[in-house]
């Protein structure tokens, strides 16, 4: 995807092959800076302040981490001890054990001054299988958006996302953006409705940077808005993404997904998930029960951040001093509520048939 008119990743080896370079989310949408990651600590620190967020980049992120850790301690203590300070860093997104997990089977066998090396090289094929799982998600929901802008007779069609799971939050394309961007390019005229996505706004600073920067024509709304929109006749359908789902097709993702997927149901109006393969986690099957739900500073919600006219970030209290405020990063939407899921492999019901039958290699009981 571009920036300033130059297509790039959200994560690349530095020349001296060494460390990663990576984009500072939470400068965005103000400031485009990047940011140096030359230690496990700092991809640790990086994840778990959301410099870099989104399940697919947090796994490119971590694998890097170990492989870079690995460079100063390839022994098993090293390997070991990097790996839990990065899985540590967030709970909720499964691309994070997956690509650590990746990481290690592939430094398991090799000599301990081949690891680094061999690390390096799984966390370039992650990035690389997450921009072609991207690039196959955004084939296959070409085909439900094709579909879609016919049923509304040429008119531009209207397509809701939550949060960000767009270029910024992979490795490139996206997943629930990638059908948009393919879309667009095959000339189907669309709009995008971004819900801000409170309390961290990644919806309103940077799903909406990057439409702007792509050139897709979008709106902002207030989170509350999208049930109204629907009622309206106001959204053809509903695409967001998912930190990890379970085997029978239970979702998590930011937080407020639920809602509108209840709102999506209650109109008629289809709501799909974007699933790469890597945020299945096969060995769960309740998501209600068993996804553990990341819960963060309180600070995320009391506060706001923004752009003042002297042109400084400014962080501004927006309730009582001593209200107490709850924040929840994800919620679960059950499978029954998903139209349906787009993976790379195809589009498929949001059931354990349905991904079954797409993964049968991975299907609980089948290995
Ligand atoms: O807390 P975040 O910003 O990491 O949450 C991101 C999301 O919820 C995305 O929708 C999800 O990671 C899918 S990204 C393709």
């Amino acid at each position: 995807m571009k920036i300033a008119g130059r297509a790039m990743r959200t994560i690349w080896r530095t020349a001296d092959g060494r460390s990663v370079e990576t984009i500072d989310q939470t400068r965005l949408p103000h400031a485009f800076v990047t940011l140096r990651l030359a230690s496990a600590e700092d991809a640790a620190r990086a994840i778990r302040e959301m410099r870099v967020r989104g399940a697919p980049l947090i796994g490119a992120t971590a694998a890097y981490g170990l492989a870079i850790a690995l460079l100063e301690d390839p022994g098993d203590s090293g390997l070991e001890r990097a790996y839990q300070l990065l899985v540590a860093a967030r709970p909720t997104a499964v691309n994070l054990r997956w690509a650590l997990d990746e990481t290690r089977r592939a430094v398991a066998i090799a000599s301990v001054g081949d690891r680094a090396a061999r690390a390096f090289a799984c966390a370039d094929q992650i990035c690389d299988d997450d921009v072609a799982i991207c690039r196959a998600i955004g084939e296959h929901g070409l085909g439900l958006l094709r579909a879609a802008a016919e049923r509304v007779g040429g008119r531009r069609l209207n397509i809701l996302t939550h949060c960000n799971a767009g270029w910024l939050a992979t490795v490139d394309w996206g997943t629930a953006t990638a059908p948009i961007y393919r879309a667009r390019q095959e000339g189907i005229d669309l709009h995008v409705w971004v819900d801000e996505t409170r309390p961290r706004n990644q919806g309103a600073a940077l799903t909406a940077y990057e439409l702007c920067e792509e050139g897709v024509a979008h709106t902002v709304i207030a989170d509350n808005t999208g049930g109204h929109l629907m009622q309206r006749g106001l959204v053809d359908l509903c695409i967001v993404g998912t930190d990890r789902t379970t085997a029978r097709g239970d979702v998590a993702n930011k937080i407020g997904t639920y809602l509108k997927a209840v709102a999506a149901r209650d109109t008629g109006v289809p709501f799909y998930v974007a699933l790469p393969s890597p945020s299945i986690d096969w060995t769960l099957t309740d998501g209600l029960a068993q996804i553990p739900i990341e819960q963060r500073d309180a600070r995320e919600v009391t506060h706001v951040t923004g752009l003042a006219e002297d042109g400084r970030l400014y962080d501004v209290r927006i309730t009582p001093a001593h209200s107490p405020a709850a924040n929840y990063g994800f919620d679960v939407t059950p499978a029954r509520l998903v139209t349906a899921f787009v993976t790379e492999r195809g589009v498929c019901a949001a059931s354990a048939s349905g991904l079954a039958g797409l993964f049968p290699e991975r299907a609980p009981g089948t290995h």
